[in-house]
């Protein structure tokens, strides 16, 4: 069962061009394309005529032409040409969904079309500010429920463990760490602060520091699928806990949105934003693949957990005191799933 009435990440948008891009989410296999005019649609991958996939077409005057027998689909899904034919029936369509393009991702509304409200999608300034926050984006494709990644994303105790050569650091420091978890209306929020404490080998590749540092992590989840991360770290002395914003430290911003692909599979989309030595490629480069290690270490051991999971079931499982935030998520999405209208037919 998924939530439909949400808006997903479909793609980056520099992923979707004129080519078309299948892709599946939600179970529902949709081809993405740009049309002549850069215009983005996305369809249903099944043309509507002997159900060929769409996205063994191309991109013409109108619209997508299938690869088959040549009829052309526009965005909104209505057939706009068939060869050798001036009339079209009215049940020549295929369905389509709405898109946002907003802040370099693709937005997607798999719901009822009557409810895609694209108010309601977040905002994420960084990514439109190249000089204060230099970034690089990717795509991995998980083999994992959505919910066992963002599980993953909400108790950082893991970083001890699973992070050591990267991001982690003192097991006994991730386990002392003062953690504040705060519900919201869409999902949560929580700040962490691990106080004098040595920096993880990611921190010290990217900035000089005097020794200690003071270090933070903020996230925000936005149901149902969306993460927003702040972390960082300052020397001790610096009063990071009144002032964070302060040059000299470290800093990342990084986007975690994961888009169900099956019921034991998503997508992965994480950007990476460097908030020091902004204009040294080089340095957004390291980070990108510091946090690129450290991603793959997390794809790694929860694709495990699912395997493990999907064999023996999800029952005799214990929750610990780090499962807080990880539990009011869960009971998000809960109430979200209780919230579904069926979905709209055809
Ligand atoms: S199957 Fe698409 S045009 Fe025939
Ligand atoms: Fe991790």
């Amino acid at each position: 069962m998924f939530i439909r009435n949400a808006w997903y990440i479909a793609a980056w948008a520099n992923e979707v061009g004129q080519a078309p891009l299948a892709r599946t989410i939600l179970n529902e296999t949709l081809v993405l394309f740009r049309d002549k005019a850069g215009k983005l649609g996305a369809l249903e991958d099944r043309c509507c005529h002997r159900g060929t996939p769409l996205r063994f077409g191309e991109v013409v005057d109108g619209g997508l032409r299938c690869g088959y027998h040549g009829l052309v689909f526009d965005g909104s899904g209505s057939c706009v040409s068939i060869p050798g034919q001036v009339k079209i029936p009215s049940k020549a369509c295929v369905r389509s969904y709405p898109l946002v393009e907003k802040d370099e991702f693709v937005w997607i509304w798999m719901g009822d079309p009557n409810d895609a409200d694209s108010s309601k999608i977040l905002n994420y300034p960084f990514h439109n500010d190249h000089a204060k926050w230099p970034h690089k984006h990717e795509r991995y494709h998980i083999k994992a429920s959505y919910k066992l990644m963002i599980d993953n994303l909400m108790d950082m105790t893991h970083l001890a463990y699973v992070h050591k050569k990267t991001i982690g650091g003192n097991p006994k420091i991730h386990v002392n760490a003062q953690m504040a978890v705060t519900p919201n209306e869409n999902g949560l929020h929580y700040l962490r602060w691990m106080l004098d404490c040595d920096p993880p080998p990611t921190y010290q590749k990217a900035v000089t520091f005097k020794g200690k540092v003071d270090r933070w992590q903020e996230f925000e989840f936005i149901a149902p699928s969306s993460i927003v991360q702040w972390s960082g770290a300052l020397d001790v002395g610096l009063s990071a806990q009144e002032n964070r914003n302060q040059d000299g430290g470290f800093s990342l911003r990084l986007f975690h949105g994961l888009t169900p692909e099956t019921e034991s599979s998503c997508h992965y989309f994480w950007s990476t934003a460097n908030g020091y030595r902004q204009d040294e490629p080089e340095a957004t480069e390291q980070l990108f693949s510091e946090i690129s290690t450290a991603f793959m270490e997390d794809k790694e051991i929860v694709q495990g957990q699912q395997a493990m999971l999907s064999a023996t079931g999800e029952d005799r499982l214990v929750d610990i005191v780090s499962d807080a935030a990880r539990i009011h998520m869960r009971r998000t999405l809960e109430r979200l799933q209780r919230a579904e209208k069926p979905a709209p037919p055809g």
